[in-house]
Order: C-alpha cells, then sequence, then structure tokens
C-alpha cells in the first residue's frame, strides 16, 4: 500500500496524480489575475464545485462546457505549459495546504473559493473513497482508518491542519468560505453567493439552470462521461449526517476535541455550525 503514496516535503500525495517533477514545475507556475481558484480538503465537494463553475463560466463567456479544469498540483509538467493557451477565466483546483500553493496565485490576488464540509462527514466519504479506489491504499476496518485520518497520515495531510492553516490566511477580499452544510441546505442563495464571488452575474433563470445541472442526481447520473469508471466513487451517497453510521461514542468526542482545539474559535470553525451537524 505504501507505494500508493508519495512523500514530498512531509505531506502525502497520491503517486497516480501527483510526482517530483510536477511540484518543481510549480515553483514557476504562473497565475492570471483572472483565474477562478476552488480550494478543498479531498471529499468536501470539489467534484461537484467544478462542475458549477464549469456551468456557470459556460452561461456567461457563452462557451462549451469542457471540464478541463487544471488541478494544480496533479499531472505533469506537461499539462501546466499546455494550460497556458486556455482562454481566461481558466478553472483551478486544489487540494494544497496554503503553504504550499503557488505563491503567485496570491501575488495575482486571484480569486479563491474555500469550500468546507464537517470533519465527521468527511472522514466517512474518504474512508470509503479508499476502499472504492485502487489507487489509495484499502482500509479493513474503519477504525484503522479513522486513527490515520486524526493523525493526519492520508493523502493532503490532516484535516483540521488543513484548515487552520487557510483560516489563518484568510482574507475577505480575495478569497470566500462555503460549507457543504450550507449548499445542501439552501442550493440558490449559495449558488447566487458564488456567482457574485467570482463576479459571474447570472439571471434567476440561469441560477435554476446550474442548480439541476449540478443536482446531485444529475451529476451522478452523467459520471460516467465526466470521471469514466471512478463515476461512482466520486458521487456516493451526497448527504448531511452520514457519520452517525459510523463513529462510535470515542471516535465522536475524539473529533470534538480535535474541533475545540484547531477551530472552534475560527471564523471557518463557526461557519461550520459544528453543533448541528456533527452532535
Ligand atoms: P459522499 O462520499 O459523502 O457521498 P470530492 O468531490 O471533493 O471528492 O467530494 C466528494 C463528496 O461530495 C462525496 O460525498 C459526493 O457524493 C459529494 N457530492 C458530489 N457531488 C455532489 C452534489 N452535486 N451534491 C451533493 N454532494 C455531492
Amino acid at each position: 500500500a505504501e507505494d500508493l503514496l508519495m512523500n514530498y516535503k512531509g505531506m502525502l500525495y497520491p503517486r497516480v496524480l501527483c510526482n517530483v517533477d510536477m511540484f518543481q514545475a510549480l515553483e514557476t507556475f504562473d497565475a492570471r489575475e483572472d483565474d477562478l481558484l476552488i480550494a478543498t480538503y479531498p471529499k468536501n465537494g470539489t467534484n461537484w464545485m467544478i462542475q458549477i463553475l464549469h456551468e456557470m463560466v459556460s452561461l456567461v463567456h457563452n462557451r462549451e462546457i469542457l471540464l478541463d479544469t487544471q488541478w494544480i498540483e496533479f499531472g505533469n509538467p506537461e499539462m501546466l505549459a499546455r494550460f497556458k493557451d486556455r482562454p481566461s477565466p481558466r478553472i483551478l483546483a486544489t487540494h494544497l495546504n496554503f503553504k504550499n500553493v503557488p505563491r503567485s496565485i496570491f501575488e495575482k490576488k486571484v480569486k479563491i473559493l474555500l469550500l468546507v464540509r464537517n470533519p465527521k462527514d468527511t472522514a466517512v466519504s474518504f474512508y470509503n473513497f479508499h476502499n472504492n479506489l485502487d489507487s489509495l491504499p484499502s482500509y479493513n476496518t474503519w477504525d484503522s482508518f479513522f486513527k490515520d485520518f486524526t493523525n493526519g497520515k492520508v493523502v493532503f495531510g490532516q484535516y483540521f491542519d488543513f484548515f487552520a492553516t487557510w483560516e489563518k490566511h484568510f482574507n475577505n477580499k480575495t478569497m470566500m468560505a462555503i460549507t457543504y452544510e450550507e449548499m445542501k441546505m439552501d442550493y440558490p442563495t449559495a449558488l447566487k453567493k458564488i456567482s457574485e464571488f467570482f463576479q459571474l452575474l447570472l439571471t434567476e433563470e440561469q441560477i435554476n439552470l446550474v442548480a439541476s445541472r449540478t443536482s446531485f442526481n444529475s451529476m451522478k447520473d452523467k459520471s460516467e462521461n465526466t470521471h469514466g469508471k471512478l463515476g461512482d466513487s466520486f458521487f456516493r451517497k451526497g448527504d448531511i449526517g452520514d457519520w452517525k453510521n459510523y463513529f462510535t461514542e470515542d471516535q465522536s468526542k475524539e473529533v470534538d476535541a480535535l474541533f475545540e482545539k484547531y477551530l472552534a474559535d475560527t471564523k471557518l470553525g463557526k461557519m461550520l455550525n459544528y453543533d448541528k451537524y456533527c452532535k
């Protein structure tokens, strides 16, 4: 299982997608002022947000929908070179910890949307993902995954470290945070917030169109086209609260304590509405 993972500067990455050449090439990554960046911890709804931005950009810029998102850290330097020719606005995505994001993203004041999901559902989604993909280590038990999750021995590091670091550098000018849970509870309002933040201005009707094209069921239905045979692994349940089917009382308390320690008193932590979704 170990050889499925790569360690680069103390962080684990999936070897199937990441390599040292790419990480070195990223040191000179050239962001554009009008790039749009989605930053997420894994399993926080990245593919959902990617689809939303593609739908919005295609409506506003009269563009065909191509899921040509550039994952900052995935692939090889040749892909990065090809991405230089893409028309603006380019849609970028990353799971990188704030400290590893190429600096030109910040120098060019690229707008960054941080999508945040509660840690308990994130863990359950991540566990299932590991066991459904050949390219990540599988786990015989939920308990063994839970240990690695809380210790940060998973790709892209520990959930709490990821958010605590982004939180520390959060600014309201170029960054916006939105939660998976608020998107589930009031989708039209969430879509309006996203479109306004990126200045992808849409009519009410267009917002409704984006909503229907990016619903869980509609994305699951077309997942074979968008994600090939991995489709089922990316669109599993799409629910809030599945953690209750996995967590023991002790595990639940352990995550509560981590939340208290790292996030409870922060802006991102408060947005999570932790008591409502995690207790
Ligand atoms: P579950 O495993 O809990 O179902 P990512 O894209 O970052 O890998 O996140 C995957 C999670 O987002 C999965 O969670 C997936 O089902 C959920 N998801 C994907 N598309 C969604 C949508 N349109 N609406 C709600 N949840 C969605």
